[in-house]
């Protein structure tokens, strides 16, 4: 029989949820997980899904936010989630059609990119996505990392239960400076301080302000503790989440980190590959990269209302054009400079495929390895230009899952 794909109708999502769990090796939803969950699958949610009669063997997910790009302005934000095919009906073109029937939907909608975070690496450039953020997992061994040079001013205080999500998305909010971060929707925050709320470990949230009184960056952060021996520090502390509204800020809430009593080990899955802390502090050693991975998959659905969102530095012009496969209108060629962007009927200094300038849009991805590695052709020189115009500091990088 073959295989339909189409939107979820709301009475057939938990059998979606069920069939996204089996896809991605865990055992289907039972009822109290599908009472917690099923507000994130019914609102925030577009769903769409694959069905073999009426067996329900794909779904394809997006949330709806917004992105900061460099210059600082929030885009449209289709958020791919959600994916998976059952064994049973894998490479039979499903994921491809739901993305497609994803990707339209949203794009219509007016979503100026597309974006993820992919469970294997090779899935999604055949969509147009290119990797256009990186993170590092980290161990930091804060005895032989504090003390911490260039921290901001300020004080510190720990939130009580009560604050927790009064304040806690309005700092995060206020902190975000990096091209690639994401404004978290209620949906997040109540999955992200869920165990902070509920208090069953121990898990904080520890606030910085300023001198002048604002709350400008904040630490999310759980320890587990080893009552074996009392002669040495045994605690391991994870470090969920750390947003400061600038670097000395970020240096602020390190500085609390690297303090903290009885703590032999800090973890973090998700940091920037530019974490200033590591130079910041007497023996950069102390502070480890476990592994370097890929954080964010973009795709830009509308390239020209992308491209007019987010500025670009100062330096000669360069002309770029595109090739989508997928929407005719995204193929043309920019002439992007300092003063902005617009279509010209000219040749071309460089030829980019949807997934090359995807990965180049946030600025941290270079026209010239793009060049050699990407599918993008013209001269090292016209990539130089296009290297000045997009880079951007600091790096792209998300901090936020989903
Ligand atoms: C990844 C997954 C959703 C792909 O679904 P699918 O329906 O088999 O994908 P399609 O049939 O549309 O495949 C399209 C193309 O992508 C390729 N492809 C699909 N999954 C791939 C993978 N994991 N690695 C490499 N290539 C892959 C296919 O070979 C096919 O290529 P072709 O057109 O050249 O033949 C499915 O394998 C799955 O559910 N995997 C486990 C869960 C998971 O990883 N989900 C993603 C979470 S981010």
């Amino acid at each position: 029989m073959s295989i339909e794909v189409r939107r979820t109708e709301s009475h057939e999502l938990r059998l979606a949820a069920d069939t996204t769990r089996i896809a991605l090796l865990f055992p289907p939803v039972d009822d109290t997980e599908w009472e917690k969950w099923s507000p994130g699958w019914e609102r925030e949610h577009l769903s769409v899904s694959a069905w073999d009669g009426d067996r329900c063997v794909g779904h394809a997910g997006s949330f709806e936010f917004e992105t900061l790009v460099p210059g600082g302005t929030w885009v449209p934000t289709s958020g791919v989630t959600r994916v998976g095919v059952l064994p049973t009906h894998t490479r039979r073109g499903a994921l491809s059609r739901m993305m497609r029937l994803l990707l339209d939907e949203h794009r219509d909608e007016g979503k100026v990119i597309a974006s993820l975070r992919a469970s294997e690496a090779p899935i999604y450039g055949r969509f147009g996505f290119g990797l256009a953020g990186e993170a590092v997992s980290v161990a930091v061994e804060p005895r032989r990392t504090g003390p911490v040079r260039g921290a901001a001013p300020g004080s510190m205080r720990l939130l009580t239960k009560d604050e927790l999500l009064a304040v806690t998305p309005t700092v995060y909010r206020r902190a975000q400076h990096r091209p690639g971060a994401i404004a978290r929707s209620d949906f997040f925050w109540s999955r992200v301080l869920k165990s902070t709320i509920e208090g069953a470990s121990a898990e904080f949230v520890a606030v910085h302000t300023s001198p002048d009184g604002v709350d400008d960056g904040y630490v999310l952060y759980s320890i587990a503790w080893e009552e074996q021996a009392l002669a040495d520090n045994m605690g391991t502390c994870t470090l969920i989440d750390l947003f400061g509204a600038s670097p000395e800020v970020e240096l602020a809430l390190w500085d609390h980190m690297l303090r903290l009593s009885l703590i032999r080990t800090i973890q973090a899955e998700n940091r920037p590959l530019d974490d200033l802390v590591r130079n910041a502090v007497p023996d950069r050693r102390g502070y480890q990269v476990r592994r370097r991975w890929d954080e964010q998959w973009v795709r830009l659905l509308r390239v020209q209302e992308a491209l007019e969102a987010r500025s670009f530095a100062d330096g000669p012009s360069v002309t770029i054009a595109v090739d989508d496969p997928w929407y005719p209108d995204n193929c043309a060629t920019f002439h992007i400079g300092a003063a902005g962007v617009r279509r010209i009927d000219e040749p071309a200094d460089l030829h980019a495929p949807i997934a090359a300038i995807s990965a180049a849009y946030f600025g941290s991805v270079s026209w010239r390895d793009l060049i050699v590695v990407g599918g993008v052709t013209g001269t090292t020189e016209a990539a130089a230009r296009a290297d000045v115009l997009f880079t951007c500091h600091p790096t792209t990088w998300s901090g936020t899952f989903f």
